[in-house]
């Protein structure tokens, strides 16, 4: 059966890097309590780039270790919350930007399970045989959507992009799993432009992002548990070389090692310098590891994730690089 394999990998992230003590001149917070609470230090927030910059970055990475060009892409897929604009989507204008006329292009928002819903969607392309080359990047902004008088979410987030090049082979990625419960929709919120036209005239919001972080922790734990228990069924723990979890909070990964009785060196966790990324989080840890030469082709590794919406899931790559 055909399967999808990673064949390159790279990441776009903004030079400017924000340390926890810039948030103690304009809030009422500490290193302390963000490194204490979170495991974050440091982030990365955008200054001169943009999303459609980020991915331009990432995407030449990953294109340059693939070895192919731009115009061999079927597809270009973009995961985000935070476009630069609704309309083109920003792989439309990455698709004009790297030169790749025969692709298909199009953006899916999952929070910050977005990676793995975009390789799932772009792994069925391939499986079908309707497509053998897939860009996917993943990138959020939510500087862009920050309330940065909020200290309970303003020091969680950051910054950044990442993608990957799958193409048609005999080994890869299994076992994807992706679920949804719009039921929990309230509890991490970024309100969308209001109704305002000639008949109806709706209070205009602020478009920052609202958390209850209590919630959100308690499902993170939860479906991170109960998605790395589905990928077990088919694919033992104990024989996963590498798990990459989604970076929200280090005491979340935390949990969900105590959880399943896995190790924590086992977990490839970044967060302490990148903060939470949505949905760039998963493939700039899996960039990152890449590049420290952490994989040997054949290394089975878990990424799994929880996002807005409320999204989450879990996904099987062999690595064949
Ligand atoms: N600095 C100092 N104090 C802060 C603070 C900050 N940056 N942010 C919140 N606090 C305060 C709160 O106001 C609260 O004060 P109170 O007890 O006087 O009301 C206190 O710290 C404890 O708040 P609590 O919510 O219990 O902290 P916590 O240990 O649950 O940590 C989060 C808060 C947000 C870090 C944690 O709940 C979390 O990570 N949730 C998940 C968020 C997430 O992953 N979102 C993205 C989803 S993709």
């Amino acid at each position: 059966m055909m399967r999808s394999q990673i064949i390159g990998v790279g990441r776009g992230v903004p030079a400017r890097v924000v340390e926890n003590k810039e948030f103690e001149s304009f809030l009422d917070t500490s290193d302390e309590w963000i490194r204490t609470r979170t495991g974050i230090s440091a982030r990365r927030v955008c200054t001169h780039e943009t999303a459609t910059s980020l991915c331009m970055e990432s995407a030449r990475g990953a294109l340059a270790q693939a070895g192919i060009g731009a115009e061999e892409l079927d597809l270009i897929i973009v995961s985000t919350i935070t476009p630069d604009t609704v309309t083109p989507s920003v792989a439309c204008t990455i698709q004009k930007m790297l030169g790749a006329p025969r692709a298909a292009a199009f953006d899916i928002s999952a929070g910050c399970t977005g990676f793995l819903y975009a390789v799932t969607v772009a792994d069925q392309f391939i499986r079908s045989g309707m497509y053998r080359s897939v860009l996917v990047v993943s990138v959020d902004v939510l500087s862009r959507v920050t309330d940065w008088s909020d200290r309970s979410t303003c020091v969680l987030f950051g910054d950044g992009s990442a993608a990957v090049v799958l193409r048609a082979g005999e080994r890869g990625i299994g076992n994807a799993y992706i679920r949804s419960d719009g039921d929990l929709d309230g509890s991490l919120t970024i309100p969308g432009n209001p109704i305002d036209n000639p008949w109806n005239h709706e209070d205009a919001r602020r478009q920052t992002i609202a958390m209850d972080g209590r919630n959100v922790f308690l499902f993170a734990v939860n479906h991170m548990t109960d998605a790395l228990e589905h990928l077990g069924q088919t694919c033992p723990l104990d024989e996963v070389d590498w798990f990459i979890p989604h970076q929200a909070n280090v005491r979340i990964i935390e949990l969900v090692c105590k959880n399943l009785g896995i190790p924590r060196e086992k977990f490839y966790i970044n967060i302490e310098r990148y903060g939470n990324t949505s949905s760039a989080s998963i493939p700039i840890a899996l960039s990152e590891a890449a590049e420290k030469g952490l994989f040997k082709t054949g290394d089975r590794i878990a990424l799994v994730a929880f996002g807005s919406g409320f999204t989450w899931g879990s996904m099987l790559v062999e690595w064949t690089l």
